[in-house]
This record gives C-alpha cells, sequence and structure tokens, in this order.
C-alpha cells in the first residue's frame, strides 16, 4: 500500500527525472554520466534518500550512484537532491544485485554503503538478504584498491553474516576495525532508518572493510549461488 505522503512521488517531475538513470543492462560510464572524472561513490538501498542527498552536498567534488528498489523512494530521493541543489548524484531503481554484477564498472568505486538493509529477521527468510556471497563478490569487482564498504545494521547476526561472507572472499578485503565491529560510532547524516533504531533503543553494528588490489576472482555463476549467505550463519 502507498502512503498518501507518497503518492506524490507517483509521477516525477523533468527536474527529478534529470537525476534518474536509465533502466538499461549497459555498464554505466561515469565519464558521461556526469561530463567529468571524480572519486565515485555508491548507496545501495539508499531509502528515502538522505544520506545519499546530504552526502552528495556535502562533498560536490565527488560523484554518486545509487540503487533503489523501491521507485517512488528513487523519486523522492531525486526530490530531496534537487532540494538541496545538488547535480552530482544519478539514481537507480532496480534490484541491487544484477544492478552491481551488470551494470557497475570494475574497480571504479572509492566508497560503497549498504545502511540497514533489509534483514529479513526470520530464519525461514534470511535467504532473501542481500548481502550473500555471490553480491558480496559481485561488488568486490566493483570497488577500487583502498575503497571502502561501509555497512551498518541494527541485525547484529546480518552484520555478523556479511562479515563472516566477506573473509570467506579470501584476500580481497581487510577489516578497518581491529575488533571486526563498531558500536554506535558518530554518524554525519543519521538515515531513517538509523534514527528510528536508535529511538527504539537499538545498539547498531557497524562495518568498514578496505578493499585490498588483489584482483577479484571469476564471478560466480548467477543465480546458483544466490543464497550462499546462509550457509555462513553461526560459524566461525
Ligand atoms: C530497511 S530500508 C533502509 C533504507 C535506508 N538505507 C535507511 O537506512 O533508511 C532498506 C531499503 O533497501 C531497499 N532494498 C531492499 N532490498 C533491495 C534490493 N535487493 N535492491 C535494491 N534495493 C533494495 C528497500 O526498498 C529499502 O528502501
Amino acid at each position: 500500500m502507498v502512503s498518501t505522503g507518497m503518492r506524490r512521488y507517483r509521477v516525477r517531475t523533468t527536474t527529478q527525472a534529470s537525476l534518474v538513470g536509465d533502466l538499461g543492462k549497459t555498464v554505466l560510464d561515469p565519464l558521461a554520466l556526469f561530463g567529468r572524472t571524480a572519486p565515485l561513490r555508491l548507496e545501495i538501498g539508499f531509502g528515502h534518500g538522505e544520506f545519499i542527498s546530504q552526502m552528495a552536498a556535502a562533498h560536490p567534488d565527488e560523484d554518486f550512484i545509487g540503487v533503489e528498489y523501491d521507485r517512488l523512494r528513487v523519486t523522492k530521493t531525486a526530490h530531496k537532491c534537487n532540494l538541496v541543489g545538488v547535480n552530482n548524484v544519478r539514481l537507480y531503481s532496480g534490484e541491487a544485485h544484477t544492478f552491481v554484477r551488470d551494470r557497475l564498472p570494475s574497480a571504479a568505486f572509492q566508497r560503497a554503503y549498504v545502511l540497514f538493509p533489509d534483514p529479513w529477521p526470520k530464519p525461514s527468510h534470511r535467504r532473501r538478504r542481500l548481502m550473500n556471497r555471490a553480491f558480496l563478490l559481485d561488488l568486490s569487482h566493483a570497488i577500487a584498491p583502498k575503497g571502502r564498504l561501509i555497512i551498518a545494521s541494527d541485525t547484529h547476526n546480518y552484520a555478523f553474516q556479511a562479515l563472516s561472507n566477506l573473509t570467506t572472499l579470501t584476500g580481497l578485503w581487510r577489516n578497518c576495525y581491529p575488533n571486526g565491529y563498531r558500536f554506535e560510532i558518530p554518524t554525519r547524516f543519521p538515515t531513517v532508518f538509523e534514527r528510528h533504531k536508535k529511538s527504539e533503543g537499538c545498539t547498531i553494528c557497524y562495518l568498514m572493510m578496505e578493499r585490498t588490489d588483489v584482483p577479484a576472482p571469476a564471478r560466480a555463476p548467477w543465480p546458483i549461488v544466490a543464497n550462499l549467505g546462509d550457509s555462513t550463519v553461526g560459524q566461525i
């Protein structure tokens, strides 16, 4: 069901549409998209767009690409970007794994954020979690050496699962946090979910991983490994 507040985003204005990318299948060309070569950041599942719009305003010398499943949220985020006057953002409506695998150029991103991915808390639903091993392997292709992947989740077993899966991608990632995770770090631009979860008293778990310069191995065949993430839950 679409809430009354979100209905206004059913139709995109021209200025909102100017920030929304095509639904094609070709690999993105950042130079063609932004008309310049600049450091690139990626946000996956940007939701209502607080983070990507404010980050883009705070970093005018960098370019931002975001992907989000929910079409209305994409339009709402474009609206937010218009409000803060940024043009260094391109938003894509689609499924994140397919987008990462098919459309992201290799070793192109200096930062990638996955903030509060859907937790699918029921054990029988965990196979739906995005950050399975196949997704993280595909993401490893897109992140530049020394680029960083930042993950936040209030569902600690999901953060653990993501770290566990990243660890199985031998040699590709270095953990920036000596203790594995950090909790309750200050965040410049809290997302809707971050605020919501903190107001409920949840402890937020953060991961920061740095891509090494080891080339990512061949991609796993799709869709056979789509649910591999589940196989690592509980292991260490
Ligand atoms: C829990 S919300 C968090 C949104 C935002 N990052 C925040 O912290 O407020 C998860 C978001 O990821 C999107 N999402 C979930 N699975 C996705 C997928 N496979 N591809 C693209 N977006 C996805 C959802 O539509 C939703 O907006």
